[in-house]
């Protein structure tokens, strides 16, 4: 270095600019990377409410619903046994129709030789949509079962199967045919609700995907020690490509408005953080389209809320 005294300021300035330009430019980085970084669990943060939301819409419409066919189990209840006396009296009232009053004109004994003739049947188809109520609320009760809770208790999950399909029958027309080989399975302590709008999930896509008609298969057997249910369609299938995409929470090729991509996330979450168990596509269904299996370990402990 020179002797010179302005030299000498000068380099000294231009070190100093030097490592002030150095800790200005590091000190960007670091307010760059924990912007990225803000972003980035601003955007979780937002994925996360609007699957917590998700969760509470379901878990509140399971609530709506159980409630409903509580309300509505106590008044069927006492209807079909009022219908059901009423039908063990039928013969005595048959008998008085069929014996009339003398006073009757021509007219009246024609409306009770209807009546005798009508009444057995209008009792009878009474006696059927009340039993077809019964099912229909024993079947929402079901099917609800603990979704507003995290509770578990002992399931069976052919059962929540059959009440699901029952829950979804005005969605499933007749094009659709549905093929349950439902295996003997024991009872699982689970969540049944939850479970159940897993099943929901996976049956919905599948007759979304497959359009107006197609088979649907829902097999359940035991596997060691783990249940299976596999849930298969015919519908155009899943990608390997895409495979692992379908179960990222919004990840839908639905319109917006028919799908909000968080089933089959939200369906993962209920398998595995609250049953310890798996969910996966699985090559060898029974249909020509995607086949989705569950697999639940039959020893369950408490393992909290998902
Ligand atoms: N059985 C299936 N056959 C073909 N594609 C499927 C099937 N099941 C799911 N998918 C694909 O995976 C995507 C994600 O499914 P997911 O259930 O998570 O969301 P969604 O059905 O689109 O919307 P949501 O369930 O919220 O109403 C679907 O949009 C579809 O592209
Ligand atoms: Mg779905």
């Amino acid at each position: 270095m020179s002797d010179n005294p302005y030299e000498k300021a000068y380099q000294r300035e231009k070190l100093a600019r030097n490592e002030a330009e150095h800790l200005l430019e590091d000190l960007s980085r670091k307010l760059y990377d924990k912007n990225e970084e803000i972003n980035r669990l601003y955007e979780d943060l937002k994925r996360n409410q609007s699957i917590m939301v998700q969760h509470e819409k379901l878990a509140s419409v399971g609530e709506l619903a159980s409630g409903i066919a509580h309300e509505i189990n106590n008044p069927v209840g006492f209807c079909l046994t009022n219908i059901n006396s009423l039908q063990d009296q039928l013969p005595i009232l048959l008998e008085a129709c069929a014996a009339g009053s003398p006073d009757w004109d021509a007219e009246k004994r024609a409306d009770a030789d209807y009546l005798r003739e009508d009444l057995p049947i209008l009792i009878r188809e009474t006696i059927d949509g009340l039993i077809s109520i019964q099912t229909i609320v024993r079947d929402l009760r079901y099917y609800s079962r603990n979704s507003n809770q995290d509770a578990f208790s002992g399931a069976d999950l052919n059962q929540g199967i059959k009440s699901t399909l029952n829950v979804l029958r005005n969605k499933i027309s007749a094009q659709y045919q549905i093929h349950l080989a439902l295996g003997d399975l024991p009872l699982i302590h689970c969540n049944q609700g939850k479970l159940n709008q897993v099943f929901t999930n996976l049956i919905l896509n599948g007759l979304q995907a497959m359009g107006a008609s197609g088979n649907l298969y829902i097999d359940s057997y035991q596997d060691g020690d783990q249940v299976v249910i596999r849930i298969s369609d015919d519908g155009p299938g899943i990608e390997d490509a895409i495979a692992l995409e379908i179960f990222q929470p919004f990840y839908t090729t639905k319109k917006v408005g028919d799908g909000t991509g968080l089933g089959l996330s939200i369906s993962r979450s209920i398998i595995t953080e609250l049953h310890a168990g798996q969910i996966c596509l699985v090559k060898d269904g029974r249909g020509q389209g995607a086949t989705f299996e569950i697999r639940i370990p039959i020893e369950q402990e408490d393992l909290g809320s998902a």
